[in-house]
C-alpha cells in the first residue's frame, strides 16, 4: 500500500514486490503504457512494438520480458527495462543485462525502491551496462558498485564543410584548420560488400576476441540490425584492396534532418589490418551521398586511437567545432556525448579497462529512434 500525506509517502514493506515483468504478470501493453505515461519526454518505449522488439526479441531473451518492475499490491509503481545479452569478458561467455529507462513514480521515490531493484538485477545478473545516466540516479549505481563513464567517446569527420553550417556555430577559421587536419589522413583502397548484418559474425569474432564487449553473433546481429522496427542499417564487409587483413564489418546509417543528409558509423568491428580501408570507405561514402558529416561513438581504445589518427574530431575533447549530438531537434549538450555505467559481479578490473571494452551505439540501445524520427525521415 502507497500512502502520501503533507508530501510525506510511506511504504508498507509487505506490500512491495519486485520481479520480472514476466514473471509477475506485467503486460507489454502495461509497461509501455506506464512508460508512455510516465517518462518525461514522448519515448519509443512508449510503443508496444517497440518494447516488444527491445525487451522480447533480442536473442538472449526467450521471448520473456525481463525488465524489473516494482508492484505495490498490484499497482506498478516502478519499472527498469532490460534486455538480457551474453557478454564476453576475458574470453568468458557471462550472463549480462543491458538497462534503459528506469522510472520509480514521483510519489515512491526515497523509499528504496530503487536500490532495492538494483539489488535484484545484481543477484540475477553476472554484468551490468546502462547508458545515459540521470543526475539521480548516479548516486544509486555508485552506491551499488558500478562504475561511471562519464563521457563516451564520440568523434566526427566533416564531409560537406557548407552543410555543417546547419548543424554547427563555429569560425571560418576553426573550420579551416578543422579540414587541414582531416586531409592529413592516409586514403586507403578499399573493398566494400553489401551485406546483411547477420553475415557479419566472423568480422565481429575475430575483431573482437581481445575485448569486453556485448556478443555480436549472427543472431545478435539479426536482431539488432536486420529486424530494427524503425532503422533501415546497411551492413558492409570492407577489405583493403590488398587484402591485407580478415575484413572488416561496418553498420552504417543515413538520417536525413531537414533534408541534409548525415552519416551515423553505428558500429565498427573486425580486422585491425583494414580499420584504415574501412575509414577510407565510410569517409568516401559519406562524401558520396552529399552527408554534413559522420560520427561515431564508441569506447575501445583501438577505435579512438584510429580517429585521433585519422584527424577526426573529438566531440569531447577538441575545442574547435562543438557538433550536437541530439537531431530530433538539433539540440546541443555539454558535451555532445552520453555516459555509462557498468558493474561485474566479480571481473571489475577487466571491465573497468575502458580502452579494452567496446561499447558503441548499438550497444545499450543508444541508436534508437525518438518518436518524432519517422515523420522527419518519412516521404
Ligand atoms: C533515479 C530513481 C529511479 C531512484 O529511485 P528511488 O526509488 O527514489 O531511489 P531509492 O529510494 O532507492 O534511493 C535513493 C538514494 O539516493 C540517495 N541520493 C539521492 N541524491 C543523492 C546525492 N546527491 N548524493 C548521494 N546520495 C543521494 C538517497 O539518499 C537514497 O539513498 P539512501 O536510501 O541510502 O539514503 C528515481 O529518482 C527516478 O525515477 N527518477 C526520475 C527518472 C530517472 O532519473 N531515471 C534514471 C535514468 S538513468
Amino acid at each position: 500500500m502507497l500512502t502520501s500525506s503533507s508530501g510525506q509517502s510511506s511504504l508498507d514493506d509487505s506490500d512491495l514486490t519486485i520481479g520480472t515483468a514476466s514473471a509477475l504478470g506485467v503486460s507489454n501493453a502495461n509497461l509501455a503504457a506506464f512508460y508512455s505515461a510516465h517518462w518525461v519526454r514522448a519515448i519509443c518505449l512508449g510503443h508496444e512494438d517497440f518494447l516488444v522488439w527491445q525487451m522480447c526479441e533480442a536473442p538472449e531473451s526467450q521471448g520473456k520480458n525481463a525488465s524489473v518492475v516494482a508492484l505495490m499490491g498490484t499497482q506498478l509503481v516502478a519499472a527498469m527495462g532490460v534486455t538480457p545479452a551474453n557478454f564476453q569478458l576475458d574470453g568468458a561467455p557471462l550472463n549480462a543485462a543491458a538497462l534503459t529507462t528506469w522510472i520509480v513514480l514521483p510519489e515512491a521515490r526515497g523509499m528504496g525502491i530503487g536500490q532495492r531493484m538494483l539489488a535484484f538485477l545484481q543477484e540475477n545478473y553476472d554484468v551490468l551496462a546502462g547508458a545515459g545516466i540521470s543526475a539521480a540516479a548516479l548516486p544509486l549505481y555508485l552506491g551499488a558498485g558500478f562504475s561511471f563513464l562519464a563521457h563516451v567517446p564520440r568523434f566526427f569527420c566533416i564531409t560537406d564543410f557548407r552543410q555543417i553550417r546547419n548543424f554547427v556555430d563555429t569560425s571560418d577559421a576553426a573550420l579551416k584548420l578543422t579540414d587541414r587536419r582531416q586531409k592529413a589522413r592516409t586514403w586507403r583502397d578499399w573493398q566494400a560488400t553489401p551485406c546483411r548484418a547477420g553475415e557479419l559474425r566472423q568480422q565481429a569474432s575475430a575483431g573482437l576476441e581481445t575485448l569486453a564487449h556485448f556478443r555480436r553473433d549472427v543472431a545478435d546481429l539479426t536482431w539488432r540490425y536486420d529486424r530494427h522496427p524503425t532503422f533501415e542499417y546497411e551492413a558492409f564487409a570492407v577489405n583493403s584492396s590488398n587484402n591485407a587483413g580478415h575484413g572488416m564489418g561496418v553498420i552504417l546509417r543515413e538520417d536525413r534532418i531537414g533534408g541534409c543528409p548525415i552519416l551515423h558509423l553505428v558500429d565498427l568491428f573486425g580486422d585491425a589490418h583494414d580499420a584504415d580501408a574501412a575509414l577510407s570507405f565510410v569517409e568516401d561514402e559519406a562524401l558520396r551521398r552529399s552527408a554534413a558529416f559522420v560520427d561515431f561513438s564508441g569506447t575501445s581504445g583501438a577505435l579512438t586511437a584510429l580517429f585521433r589518427a585519422r584527424g577526426w574530431s573529438s566531440a569531447v575533447d577538441d575545442p574547435l567545432v562543438e557538433l550536437p549530438s541530439l537531431f530530433h531537434p538539433v539540440e546541443l549538450r555539454h558535451p555532445p556525448t552520453t555516459s555509462v555505467v557498468l558493474w561485474s559481479h566479480d571481473r571489475r578490473e577487466s571491465l573497468f579497462d575502458f580502452g579494452r571494452l567496446h561499447l558503441t551505439k548499438s550497444d545499450l540501445d543508444l541508436d534508437r529512434p525518438v518518436l518524432n524520427h519517422k515523420n522527419e525521415t518519412q516521404p
